[in-house]
């Protein structure tokens, strides 16, 4: 650790700590996947002590707060995005107590702390579920049941996950837009908003600091539910539908009287469309995918960058800047992948050069951190840890895996249990040998003990970026650079100076003050990111 012995943790200053109502427009965010964080019971899967036995590892990196993957009772058909009772902590994670020992403990850390709110389905075990099954009307029109058209689905939507999005329980069919464990509800139904409303009021009494909201663009359906002609991965008739504002609204209010955040899950076709979901009366963050979606190539970043600055920041509203979540291949991976084979965009599968990851991943760490906006930072992302391609089939969980028949390998990868020590049984993470995914023999090479102490690296960048960062003032600027590859802008008295390519640049003026590579005085190396101070 940074600290000696016996010293109170280090503690970074921000707007968190401070109180200040806007925090969250530039805070940086730290999405805790927390199967896979620290397991403190020994089971080999992480839980919220675990966890909180782990907080000084990110104030020390300098975050200022956690974002929670769903930690509800659930079955796990999607590893708690499959939620039997919102208002519980699943036992395996330790139960509400462990949940108040966490949420006490971050904030005498002073990191905030968000959970997750999955409005779009629950779990088939959840109690209302369970009436609608047993025939109970009402219960069934909380949901989205229909008779099909023979023995054939009431329409021809496909799950994101793959395979048909109904499922026959009698002469009716449920939807699931997910996995079938998943069944959707039906908001059009009063009691489907009142009743999410009192789950934010139950979190946010207990101290919650804000949610982020799964899949927001999904809570409504064209209201005919009619065949969907074109390819089932654009299917704009399962999303995106005006109603779901109305919603945002009555959340936001809510939030605004207990001072909490609402940063949304949000995947629609333009970044004009994700402007409509922050509107002020709406949610204060939504992710920002476009980037995150976008190849290593200095063109593509900069239209991304100035689509962001002129469909959002003009509206007044920030960009929530994100390059990785438990959804996604890891950054590494997607920047080192040399000859793409195929797979979605988001999860590309090829030959990967994790050496050119490691360093391109590093340079785009520091170019979003130097960005208007906040940021989330996936867990791993601070140790440049690449994703587990070559998981073994049998240990597959993902549901994407089984309904693509094996043809999609999905998220699994993205997901393994983090290498907190070189050696030892899991790397540190669980007294178990064995953990929920299995940790490939090259994970200790990341461990992150190891990266603290270690000049320059991954970590240590993290941590210095993170401090520099708050030097980064105001709107941005580009700046003209000569040379297609390159990417500078100024804000403020700062500069940032990222090359996509691989020769070194020379740069103008200005006192460094971080880079992502070393390289000899007034320049930048190829493929890496630089900040100067004028
Ligand atoms: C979101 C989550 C993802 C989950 C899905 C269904 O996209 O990020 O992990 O599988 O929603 O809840």
């Amino acid at each position: 650790m940074i600290r000696a012995e016996g010293e109170e943790p280090l503690r970074i200053p921000s707007g968190a700590l401070k109180g200040e109502p806007m925090w969250w427009r530039d805070a940086v965010i730290y999405q805790v996947y927390l199967r896979s964080f620290n397991d403190a019971d020994g089971d080999g899967v992480g839980d919220l002590d675990g966890l909180r036995a782990r907080l000084d590892h990110l104030t020390s990196l300098g975050v200022d707060g956690i974002w929670l993957n769903p930690c509800y009772p659930s079955p796990g058909a999607d590893h708690g995005y499959d939620v039997a009772d919102y208002t519980d902590i699943d036992a395996r994670y330790g139960g509400l107590p462990a949940f108040d020992r966490l949420l006490a403990d971050a904030h005498d850390h002073g990191l905030k702390v968000f959970m997750d709110l999955v409005p779009n389905h629950c779990s088939v075990e959840h109690p209302w579920f369970r009436q609608a099954l047993a025939g109970d009307p009402a219960a069934r029109e909380r949901f989205v049941f229909r008779p099909g058209r023979g023995d054939e689905p009431p329409n021809n939507w496909q799950s994101v996950f793959g395979g048909p999005a109904w499922t026959r329980v009698d002469d009716q069919w449920y939807l699931h837009s997910f996995d079938p464990g998943q069944p959707d509800f039906n908001w059009r139904n009063p009691e489907v908003g009142d009743y999410f409303e009192d789950v934010l009021r139950f979190w946010f009494d207990r101290g919650v600091d804000g949610f982020r909201i799964d899949v927001v663009h999904m809570l409504f359906k064209h209201p005919d539910l009619p065949d969907w002609p074109h390819h089932p991965e654009y299917n704009i008739l399962a999303q995106n539908q005006p109603e779901v504002h109305e919603v945002l609204r009555r959340w936001r209010k809510l939030a605004d009287a207990h001072g909490r955040t609402l940063v949304g899950e949000i995947w629609v076709p333009t970044v004009g469309d994700l402007a409509l979901y922050l509107r002020p009366d709406e949610l204060q963050q939504a992710f920002y995918f476009d980037l995150l979606v976008c190849p290593w190539d200095a063109a593509r970043f900069r239209a991304s960058i100035d689509r962001g600055l002129e469909e959002i920041v003009s509206t007044g509203a920030v960009i929530t800047w994100t390059l990785a979540n438990h959804d996604v291949h890891r950054t590494v991976s997607r920047f080192g992948l040399v000859t793409r084979t195929g797979g979605p965009d988001t999860r590309p599968r090829g030959v990967v050069d994790v050496e050119l990851g490691v360093r391109r991943a590093r340079a785009a760490a520091m170019l979003v951190l130097a960005l208007p906006g906040s940021v989330y930072l996936y867990q791993g992302e601070e140790i440049g840890l690449p994703e587990v391609l070559d998981l073994p089939d049998e240990a597959r969980q993902d549901p994407t895996w089984f309904r693509s028949g094996g043809t999609e390998h999905g998220r699994d990868g993205c997901r393994v249990p983090l290498p907190w020590t070189a050696e030892g049984p899991s790397f540190g993470f669980s007294s178990a040998e064995e953990t929920w995914l299995p940790q490939p023999s090259w994970f200790g090479e990341f461990a992150i003990e190891d990266q603290i102490e270690q000049d320059g690296s991954t970590w240590r960048l993290h941590r210095d970026a993170l401090l520099a960062r708050p030097g980064f003032q105001g709107p941005l600027e580009w700046l003209p650079t000569g040379r297609e590859d390159v990417l500078a802008f100024r804000r403020g008295s700062m500069v940032c100076v990222t090359v996509f390519g691989d020769e070194p640049y020379r740069a103008g003026r200005g006192v460094p003050v971080l880079a992502s590579e070393d390289a000899p005085p007034g320049t930048v190396a190829g493929g890496s990111t630089a900040w100067f101070h004028e």
